[in-house]
């Protein structure tokens, strides 16, 4: 039987883009971080990515994927683990582990989104090896998961959670060049200092693309 509508041609860029806004709206109010992690970490992904002189449609991943790594978090982690302090036990941790899978999981059945999967699937490797579920070293991770990793770390070292003060940004940048090596693609590192030092201003709202 023939539908009795077509909308799919009224889906303008700033329609989708609010609807985004709104799906995000709903993650954000099940966890703890300010407002705005998600945008925020999409929009230190897409500085850093434009530094490496990524096309168009690359940033566009990069984006999607900014938005899309910790869908699973919000959604399928109880809230209580969730917003727990440092240590979580090993019920916990293994919980919180889970999240990659899962976001990996939704996005791998959806043609247009599962060449994103890597991306989302290694958001929590490390440099040197210790990340998970993989444990993959350097450049065997998928560049876009380095590159939300150090922006997700960044963010969420400037943010106040319910039992701990936000750090100064210096502070933060402190703790990447520690951890630059062990935990971190030092190179991303070194780009996000230089993002950071050309704008000494809060990062705005990821609606500013649009
Ligand atoms: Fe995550």
């Amino acid at each position: 039987m023939a539908k009795k509508y077509d909308i799919a041609g009224t889906w303008e860029p700033q329609f989708v883009n609010d609807l985004v806004q709104v799906l995000i709206s709903v993650l954000e109010s099940r966890d703890s971080y300010t407002q705005g992690h998600i945008k925020r970490v999409a929009e230190i992904s897409l500085a850093i990515g434009s530094r490496l002189k990524l096309s168009q449609i690359e940033l566009r991943d990069l984006y999607a994927a900014a938005i899309l790594y910790d869908i699973a978090k919000g959604v399928g982690t109880d809230k209580q683990t969730l917003n727990k302090q440092l240590p979580l036990d090993q019920r916990e941790a293994t919980i919180i582990r889970e999240h990659p899978y899962k976001a990996g999981l939704l996005v791998v059945g959806v043609d247009s989104l599962s060449h994103l999967m890597p991306s989302i699937l290694y958001h929590h490797e490390q440099w040197d090896g210790n990340g998970y579920p993989a444990r993959l070293r350097e450049e065997s991770i998928p560049l876009y998961a380095r590159i939300i990793s150090v922006a997700d770390a960044f963010d969420a070292m400037t943010s106040a959670r319910s039992f701990r003060p936000g750090m100064s940004r210096e502070e933060a940048v402190a703790e990447l060049i520690q951890q630059k090596e062990r935990q971190f693609d030092p190179d991303i590192v070194d780009i996000l200092i230089d993002c950071l030092e050309e704008n000494r201003h809060e990062w705005k709202d990821f609606s500013f693309y649009f």
